[in-house]
Protein backbone atom coordinates (compact mmCIF):
# COMPACT_ATOMS: atom_id res chain seq x y z
CA UNK A 1 0.00 0.00 0.00
CA UNK A 2 2.96 2.67 1.27
CA UNK A 3 6.40 1.98 0.97
CA UNK A 4 9.22 3.82 1.85
CA UNK A 5 12.38 2.85 -0.48
CA UNK A 6 16.14 4.29 0.64
CA UNK A 7 14.75 7.52 1.99
CA UNK A 8 17.30 9.72 2.91
CA UNK A 9 16.26 13.33 4.34
CA UNK A 10 16.79 16.18 6.73
CA UNK A 11 17.20 20.10 7.39
CA UNK A 12 18.60 22.74 5.59
CA UNK A 13 22.05 20.05 5.40
CA UNK A 14 21.94 18.01 8.32
CA UNK A 15 20.69 14.86 7.57
CA UNK A 16 17.90 13.07 9.51
CA UNK A 17 16.84 10.05 8.01
CA UNK A 18 19.33 7.45 6.63
CA UNK A 19 18.37 4.85 3.83
CA UNK A 20 14.60 4.06 5.32
CA UNK A 21 12.73 1.25 4.28
CA UNK A 22 9.27 0.34 5.35
CA UNK A 23 6.16 -0.77 4.63
CA UNK A 24 2.39 -0.07 5.55
CA UNK A 25 0.44 -3.19 4.32
CA UNK A 26 -3.05 -2.63 3.25
CA UNK A 27 -5.59 -3.62 6.05
CA UNK A 28 -2.97 -3.72 8.18
CA UNK A 29 -1.98 -1.64 11.36
CA UNK A 30 2.18 -0.49 10.62
CA UNK A 31 3.87 0.72 13.72
CA UNK A 32 7.17 3.07 14.04
CA UNK A 33 8.48 3.44 17.14
CA UNK A 34 11.61 4.79 18.68
CA UNK A 35 13.01 7.61 20.94
CA UNK A 36 12.13 11.39 21.02
CA UNK A 37 14.62 12.76 18.03
CA UNK A 38 15.03 9.38 16.03
CA UNK A 39 13.69 11.39 13.11
CA UNK A 40 9.81 9.57 13.41
CA UNK A 41 7.96 12.68 12.65
CA UNK A 42 10.29 13.32 10.09
CA UNK A 43 9.68 10.16 8.45
CA UNK A 44 5.90 10.93 8.40
CA UNK A 45 6.43 14.53 6.90
CA UNK A 46 7.88 12.64 3.60
CA UNK A 47 5.33 10.40 3.88
CA UNK A 48 2.64 13.42 3.66
CA UNK A 49 4.69 15.76 1.53
CA UNK A 50 5.82 18.26 3.73
CA UNK A 51 9.57 17.56 3.41
CA UNK A 52 11.10 16.12 0.24
CA UNK A 53 13.93 13.41 0.69
CA UNK A 54 17.29 13.84 -1.30
CA UNK A 55 17.35 10.14 -1.59
CA UNK A 56 15.06 6.97 -2.17
CA UNK A 57 11.07 7.06 -3.14
CA UNK A 58 7.62 6.92 -1.83
CA UNK A 59 5.44 4.50 -3.49
CA UNK A 60 1.96 4.66 -2.34
CA UNK A 61 -0.50 2.04 -4.19
CA UNK A 62 2.18 1.31 -6.94
CA UNK A 63 3.00 5.04 -8.08
CA UNK A 64 6.07 6.95 -7.38
CA UNK A 65 4.79 9.78 -4.82
CA UNK A 66 7.90 11.04 -4.43
CA UNK A 67 7.84 14.64 -6.32
CA UNK A 68 3.64 14.79 -5.60
CA UNK A 69 2.81 17.60 -3.34
CA UNK A 70 1.14 17.60 -0.37
CA UNK A 71 -2.50 18.48 -0.75
CA UNK A 72 -2.41 15.46 -3.60
CA UNK A 73 -0.94 12.72 -1.50
CA UNK A 74 -4.16 14.06 0.70
CA UNK A 75 -6.39 13.84 -2.29
CA UNK A 76 -5.29 10.56 -3.32
CA UNK A 77 -6.05 9.06 0.05
CA UNK A 78 -2.89 10.02 2.23
CA UNK A 79 -4.71 11.54 5.66
CA UNK A 80 -2.67 13.00 8.22
CA UNK A 81 -3.07 13.37 12.03
CA UNK A 82 0.15 15.76 12.84
CA UNK A 83 2.00 15.51 16.12
CA UNK A 84 0.42 18.07 18.12
CA UNK A 85 -2.95 17.94 16.53
CA UNK A 86 -2.80 20.87 14.85
CA UNK A 87 -6.76 22.27 15.46
CA UNK A 88 -8.47 25.33 14.77
CA UNK A 89 -8.76 26.14 18.61
CA UNK A 90 -11.66 28.87 17.99
CA UNK A 91 -13.85 27.13 15.76
CA UNK A 92 -15.64 24.68 17.20
CA UNK A 93 -15.05 20.61 17.25
CA UNK A 94 -17.71 19.92 14.67
CA UNK A 95 -16.43 23.13 12.46
CA UNK A 96 -13.04 21.52 12.52
CA UNK A 97 -14.34 18.04 11.71
CA UNK A 98 -16.03 19.30 8.68
CA UNK A 99 -13.01 21.25 7.67
CA UNK A 100 -11.34 17.42 6.91
CA UNK A 101 -13.94 16.47 4.11
CA UNK A 102 -12.87 19.68 2.00
CA UNK A 103 -11.60 16.94 -0.55
CA UNK A 104 -13.61 15.94 -3.50
CA UNK A 105 -13.66 12.38 -1.92
CA UNK A 106 -14.47 13.66 1.26
CA UNK A 107 -17.29 16.15 0.58
CA UNK A 108 -19.65 13.96 -1.63
CA UNK A 109 -20.36 11.57 1.69
CA UNK A 110 -19.22 14.16 4.53
CA UNK A 111 -23.10 13.79 6.69
CA UNK A 112 -22.59 9.95 6.52
CA UNK A 113 -18.72 10.33 7.26
CA UNK A 114 -19.47 12.81 10.24
CA UNK A 115 -22.27 10.63 11.78
CA UNK A 116 -19.48 7.67 11.51
CA UNK A 117 -16.81 9.68 13.41
CA UNK A 118 -19.51 10.74 16.43
CA UNK A 119 -20.07 6.78 16.04
CA UNK A 120 -16.97 6.29 17.13
CA UNK A 121 -16.43 9.04 19.61
CA UNK A 122 -19.77 9.65 20.96
CA UNK A 123 -18.11 11.76 23.17
CA UNK A 124 -17.68 14.38 20.53
CA UNK A 125 -21.23 14.82 19.38
CA UNK A 126 -21.86 15.77 23.18
CA UNK A 127 -19.05 18.39 22.90
CA UNK A 128 -19.46 19.25 19.12
CA UNK A 129 -20.53 23.18 19.47
CA UNK A 130 -17.47 23.41 22.25
CA UNK A 131 -14.54 25.96 20.71
CA UNK A 132 -11.73 23.21 19.98
CA UNK A 133 -8.74 25.53 22.64
CA UNK A 134 -11.72 24.59 25.40
CA UNK A 135 -11.18 20.76 24.65
CA UNK A 136 -9.28 17.90 26.82
CA UNK A 137 -6.10 17.12 24.99
CA UNK A 138 -7.79 13.33 24.60
CA UNK A 139 -11.20 14.84 23.02
CA UNK A 140 -8.88 17.22 20.85
CA UNK A 141 -6.84 14.17 19.81
CA UNK A 142 -10.33 12.59 19.08
CA UNK A 143 -11.19 15.55 16.85
CA UNK A 144 -7.74 15.40 15.27
CA UNK A 145 -8.54 11.38 14.20
CA UNK A 146 -12.05 12.24 13.24
CA UNK A 147 -11.10 15.14 10.88
CA UNK A 148 -8.48 12.91 9.21
CA UNK A 149 -11.22 10.60 8.88
CA UNK A 150 -13.23 12.96 7.22
CA UNK A 151 -11.44 12.99 3.95
CA UNK A 152 -12.08 9.19 3.36
CA UNK A 153 -8.81 8.25 3.66
CA UNK A 154 -7.00 4.84 2.10
CA UNK A 155 -3.94 5.22 4.84
CA UNK A 156 -4.52 7.31 8.24
CA UNK A 157 -1.05 8.22 9.32
CA UNK A 158 -1.02 9.49 13.20
CA UNK A 159 1.81 10.74 14.70
CA UNK A 160 2.32 10.16 18.55
CA UNK A 161 -1.75 9.95 18.97
CA UNK A 162 -1.01 9.37 22.80
CA UNK A 163 1.39 12.40 23.38
CA UNK A 164 -0.29 14.77 26.09
CA UNK A 165 -3.12 13.07 26.93
CA UNK A 166 -4.78 11.20 30.22
CA UNK A 167 -3.68 7.65 30.65
CA UNK A 168 -7.36 6.66 30.55
CA UNK A 169 -7.79 7.97 27.62
CA UNK A 170 -5.12 6.83 26.04
CA UNK A 171 -6.24 3.16 26.00
CA UNK A 172 -9.18 4.21 24.62
CA UNK A 173 -7.69 6.12 21.35
CA UNK A 174 -5.79 3.11 20.87
CA UNK A 175 -8.96 0.78 21.16
CA UNK A 176 -10.55 3.31 18.51
CA UNK A 177 -7.32 3.16 16.00
CA UNK A 178 -7.51 -0.56 16.52
CA UNK A 179 -11.07 -0.97 15.45
CA UNK A 180 -10.60 1.70 12.48
CA UNK A 181 -8.21 -0.93 11.44
CA UNK A 182 -10.44 -3.77 11.81
CA UNK A 183 -12.85 -1.96 9.98
CA UNK A 184 -10.39 -1.91 7.01
CA UNK A 185 -8.44 1.20 7.37
CA UNK A 186 -5.23 0.97 7.32
CA UNK A 187 -2.83 2.18 9.45
CA UNK A 188 0.34 3.87 9.79
CA UNK A 189 1.53 5.23 13.49
CA UNK A 190 4.15 6.61 14.90
CA UNK A 191 4.85 6.24 19.05
CA UNK A 192 6.86 6.79 21.78
CA UNK A 193 4.41 4.79 23.49
CA UNK A 194 5.99 1.63 22.10
CA UNK A 195 4.12 -1.06 23.98
CA UNK A 196 0.60 0.35 24.16
CA UNK A 197 1.01 0.89 20.24
CA UNK A 198 3.01 -2.57 19.42
CA UNK A 199 -0.48 -4.23 21.13
CA UNK A 200 -2.66 -3.00 18.57
CA UNK A 201 -0.24 -3.01 15.85
CA UNK A 202 0.36 -6.58 13.07
CA UNK A 203 3.82 -5.38 12.49
CA UNK A 204 6.25 -2.66 13.88
CA UNK A 205 9.45 -0.75 13.16
CA UNK A 206 12.11 0.27 15.34
CA UNK A 207 13.91 3.60 14.98
CA UNK A 208 16.90 5.11 16.34
CA UNK A 209 19.14 7.74 15.08
CA UNK A 210 17.63 7.85 11.73
CA UNK A 211 17.75 4.46 10.90
CA UNK A 212 15.41 1.22 11.18
CA UNK A 213 17.39 -1.02 13.50
CA UNK A 214 14.56 -3.67 13.97
CA UNK A 215 11.60 -4.78 12.69
CA UNK A 216 9.56 -7.30 13.13
CA UNK A 217 5.88 -9.01 14.69
CA UNK A 218 5.17 -7.02 17.82
CA UNK A 219 5.15 -9.80 20.32
CA UNK A 220 8.80 -10.76 18.52
CA UNK A 221 9.55 -6.94 19.30
CA UNK A 222 7.91 -7.04 22.68
CA UNK A 223 10.38 -10.13 23.46
CA UNK A 224 13.32 -8.62 22.62
CA UNK A 225 15.35 -7.77 25.15
CA UNK A 226 17.25 -4.64 24.08
CA UNK A 227 14.00 -3.41 23.21
CA UNK A 228 12.69 -3.71 26.65
CA UNK A 229 15.08 -2.25 28.50
CA UNK A 230 15.34 0.71 26.06
CA UNK A 231 11.75 2.05 26.28
CA UNK A 232 10.17 -0.23 28.65
CA UNK A 233 12.65 1.13 31.61
CA UNK A 234 11.93 -2.96 32.31
CA UNK A 235 15.61 -4.10 33.94
N1 LIG B 1 12.11 21.68 11.31
C1 LIG B 1 13.29 21.17 11.71
N2 LIG B 1 14.46 21.82 11.43
C2 LIG B 1 15.66 21.32 11.82
N3 LIG B 1 15.81 20.15 12.48
C3 LIG B 1 14.70 19.47 12.79
C4 LIG B 1 13.38 19.94 12.42
N4 LIG B 1 12.48 19.04 12.87
C5 LIG B 1 13.18 18.06 13.47
N5 LIG B 1 14.51 18.31 13.43
C6 LIG B 1 15.56 17.44 13.97
O1 LIG B 1 15.48 16.17 13.35
C7 LIG B 1 15.71 15.12 14.28
C8 LIG B 1 14.54 14.15 14.26
O2 LIG B 1 13.39 14.83 14.72
P1 LIG B 1 11.94 14.19 14.65
O3 LIG B 1 11.72 13.59 13.32
O4 LIG B 1 10.98 15.23 15.09
O5 LIG B 1 12.07 13.02 15.74
P2 LIG B 1 10.94 12.21 16.52
O6 LIG B 1 9.63 12.48 15.88
O7 LIG B 1 11.36 10.78 16.41
O8 LIG B 1 11.00 12.67 17.93
C9 LIG B 1 15.95 15.79 15.63
O9 LIG B 1 17.34 15.87 15.82
C10 LIG B 1 15.35 17.16 15.45
O10 LIG B 1 16.03 18.11 16.23
MG1 LIG C 1 7.91 13.29 16.65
Amino acid sequence: MLRLEGITAGYEGTRVLRDIGLEAKEGMATVLIGPNGAGKSTTLKVINGLLHPTGGRVVFQGNDITKIPAHERAARGIASCPEGRRLFPLLTAEGNLRLGAYSPRGRAAAEETLASVYDLFPRLRERANVKAGRLSGGEQQMVAIGRALMSKPTILVLDEPSLGIAPKLVSEIFEKIQQLRKGGLTVLMVEQNAYQALRIADFGYVMQEGRIVMDGPPDRLLDLEDLRKAYFAIP
